[in-house]
């Protein structure tokens, strides 16, 4: 049998640097554990854009369609903010999501114990934290038409609409009560049924759906008062599904419950595949992080999860992912750090090499 396949796309800022650092760790797993894959690497993004005028090329979005799982790093900075908007390096990831359809994205928001005290809250409200955000990933503001800036009269207008399907709202919110099944039955769903008609029917099917998952315990909440309480007390938690819009300001938020957003992976899900595993793209929740890009500083613990969320999700190797989490847990614990999680004057960070080489010495020893 072949080996499975993964297209690795490092994008841009510390996209390639936090990348670098998952190489050494699916590398590892070649080695040290037979599990080899087949590896394959292109350009997303700005990079793309730079080689060949465009943020994804079609060749590239075909061999995404091919693989077993795509791994992505981050698009965009600075240098491309003044492109037209439909060759944003953005646009580029945004094709991948919508032609991939992958609908579903997990973002869980993990504390680990190490890291407690260092979240901008209080250790009491963070400690053993360990919460998913469901994210539906291609519909909604993001996608819905009519959009575009147009003149109207003597001024201009910029437009984007909030559009959703019954069967959109279906499928993301089957896939939240699966997980709320696998996980402790507790999901809330979050909208702003108030004041949206989207919200209002996202409610509505969410209810519905829920019909089909007794055991769990369903609630909903307006998205702005979810906010709150997730920086209020996040332990009432367990599952999160909500749109997209919502979905990308609140793992952000949630992101610092952890203590960096360079702690927080990212799985996007679709349809099963022929061999019944979901079409998947791994990537962390954060962004290029053109302020830091170049120096060495990124944290690339989002990224090596991310990739652990593949070994569960895509390779049927939740061991192996539970192994890779534990190894990223004990060099937290032995106090490695890189930029984003110190707070003290004078201590001294890990640099984004340091920590990768620190995480597969900790595989390592759990041989
Ligand atoms: P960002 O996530 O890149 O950075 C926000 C802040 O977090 C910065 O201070 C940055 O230094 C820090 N940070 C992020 N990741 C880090 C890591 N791994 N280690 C240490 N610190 C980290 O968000 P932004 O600055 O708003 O956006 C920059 C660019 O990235 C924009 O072009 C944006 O569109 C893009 N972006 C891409 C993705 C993606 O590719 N999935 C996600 C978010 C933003
Ligand atoms: C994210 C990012 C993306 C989004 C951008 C880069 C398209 O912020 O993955 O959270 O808005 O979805
Ligand atoms: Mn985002």
């Amino acid at each position: 049998m072949s080996n499975p396949s993964l297209l690795i796309l490092p994008g841009d800022g510390i996209g390639p640097e936090v990348m670098t650092e998952v190489r050494k760790v699916i590398d590892w797993y070649g080695t040290k554990r037979d599990m080899a894959f087949d590896v394959s690497e292109d350009l997303v993004g700005g990079s793309a854009y730079d080689a060949h005028g465009t943020p994804l090329t079609d060749a590239t979005m075909a061999k995404a369609q091919e693989v077993d799982a795509v791994l992505l790093g981050a698009v965009g900075g600075p240098k491309y903010d003044a492109l037209d908007f439909s060759v944003k390096p953005e646009r580029g990831l945004l094709r991948l999501r919508k032609e991939m359809d992958l609908f579903a994205n997990l973002r869980p928001a993990q504390c680990f114990d190490a890291l407690a005290d260092f979240s901008s809250l209080k250790r009491d409200v963070v400690a053993g934290l360990d919460i998913v955000i469901v994210r539906e990933l291609t519909s909604g503001i993001y996608f819905g038409e009519p959009r575009g800036i147009i003149e109207d009269g003597n001024e201009r207008v910029g437009i984007n609409t909030q559009r959703y399907t019954e069967s959109e709202i279906d499928r993301v919110a089957r896939n939240a009560f699966e997980l709320a099944m696998r996980r402790n039955r507790k999901l809330c769903s979050m909208e702003k049924a108030n004041v949206m008609e989207s919200g209002v029917l996202w409610r509505e099917v969410v209810t519905e759906v829920g019909k089909d998952y007794p055991e769990v315990e369903l609630s909903h909440m307006y998205a702005d008062a979810g906010a709150m309480q997730l920086c209020r007390w996040p332990k009432q938690f367990d599952v999160i599904v909500t749109d997209n819009l919502f979905g990308d300001l609140l793992s952000d938020a949630a992101a610092m419950l952890t203590g960096s957003l360079g702690m927080l992976p990212s799985a996007s899900l679709g349809a099963p595949m022929a061999n019944g595993r979901p079409k998947a793209l791994y990537e962390p929740v954060h962004g290029s992080a053109p302020d830091i890009a170049g120096q060495g500083k990124a944290n690339p613990i989002a990224c090596i999860l991310s990739f652990a969320m593949a070994l569960r999700y895509s390779f049927d190797a939740g061991d192996e992912a539970t192994r890779l989490e534990q190894a990223v847990e004990k060099v937290l614990a032995d106090g490695l750090r890189t930029a984003d999680l110190l707070g003290e004057e004078g201590a001294q960070p890990v640099s984004t090499a340091e920590m990768g080489d620190a995480i597969v010495a900790a595989l390592d020893a759990s041989l």
